[in-house]
């Protein structure tokens, strides 16, 4: 079966031309996007998804590309043309498409581009099993990281070190040697003290929705918890480290730049937390 895309008002295979060249999205990386989880065939926090790309178009002055109601018709759409049951959905809308020039006209109408694609529940399990290793990078990026912004070079980069070094994941440290975020996660640490810790949502990292999610978590489950910024130092240091997206939920992180974090192994609150993660799936409406 081929993937089919949605790409400004039409449903057609991906791999058909669809995106034009003055699409200010492919020129100026002018856009912003989300990606929300699939499971059982249904969207997880599909509403704090919504919510995150309405304050991204947003603080770029951009409009919704139309209703919510209407978005989350075409969402629905694109799994189904898709037959996702377990997998993510990218939905991105660019500023539109005009002659090249860095100004922009307020009048530009949005396009919104969607596609959907499968993520095995297997393959998140043995995540969760096995845990991923992980090195530290500089973090090379913008002053509004709060922005889920398609222009994402310094991630790339960043991904692609980690990959060059064999292991799934980079965390960016900035210039006081905090731990900001992954390439494509958020981190957390559970520190020497047994506090887990995860940096504040200000403008230096993406809030998450895992993130958002784990934090209304964190008080059921009785852990003690600051929203608290943290070193490379004490990510060493600590109990247990772990990533969150909505690609996998929890990635627990076994090493740093080869140093195994605690006992080398996945960490027992990650698990929690990642098994209070899956229970938000099993109260889900049907979609
Ligand atoms: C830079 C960055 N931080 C954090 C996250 C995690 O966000 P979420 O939990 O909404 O997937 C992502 C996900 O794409 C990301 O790109």
């Amino acid at each position: 079966m081929s993937r089919i895309a949605y790409i400004d008002g039409v449903y057609q295979p991906l791999n058909m031309p669809g995106i034009l060249p003055e699409d200010r999205g492919y020129q100026f990386a002018d856009g912003v996007y989300e990606v929300c989880a699939v499971r059982s065939g249904r969207l997880l926090d599909e509403a704090r998804h919504l919510d995150r790309l309405e304050y991204s178009l947003a603080a770029l002055d951009m409009p919704m590309p139309m209703s919510r109601a209407a978005l989350q018709q075409v969402m629905r759409e694109t799994l189904r043309r898709n037959r996702i049951q377990s997998g993510i959905l990218y939905m991105q809308v660019s500023r539109g498409v005009a002659p090249r020039e860095h100004m922009y006209d307020a009048s530009l109408k949005p396009v919104l581009v969607m596609t959907a694609r499968p993520i095995s529940a297997e393959r998140r399990a043995q995540i969760m099993k096995k845990g991923i290793s992980v090195i530290s990078v500089p973090d090379q990026r913008w002053a509004r990281c709060d922005i889920k912004s398609i222009s994402l070079l310094p991630n790339v980069l960043a991904r692609q070190s980690a990959r060059n070094a064999n292991v799934q994941e980079a965390w960016q440290i900035d210039g006081q040697g905090m731990v900001t975020e992954g390439a494509a996660t958020n981190a957390w640490i559970l520190d020497a003290k047994g506090v887990l810790r995860t940096r504040p949502a200000d403008n230096d990292i993406l809030n998450g929705i895992v993130r958002q999610v784990l934090l209304d978590c964190v008080a059921d489950l009785k852990l003690k918890f600051e929203e608290k910024p943290f070193s490379l130092d004490d990510a060493l240091a600590a109990k247990e480290c772990f990533s969150t997206a909505s690609t996998m939920s929890v990635f627990p992180v076994i090493s740093i730049d080869g140093h195994k974090i605690g006992d080398g192994k996945p960490g027992t609150v990650a698990k929690q937390l990642s098994d209070a993660y899956d229970t938000v799936e099993k109260k889900l409406p049907k979609n």
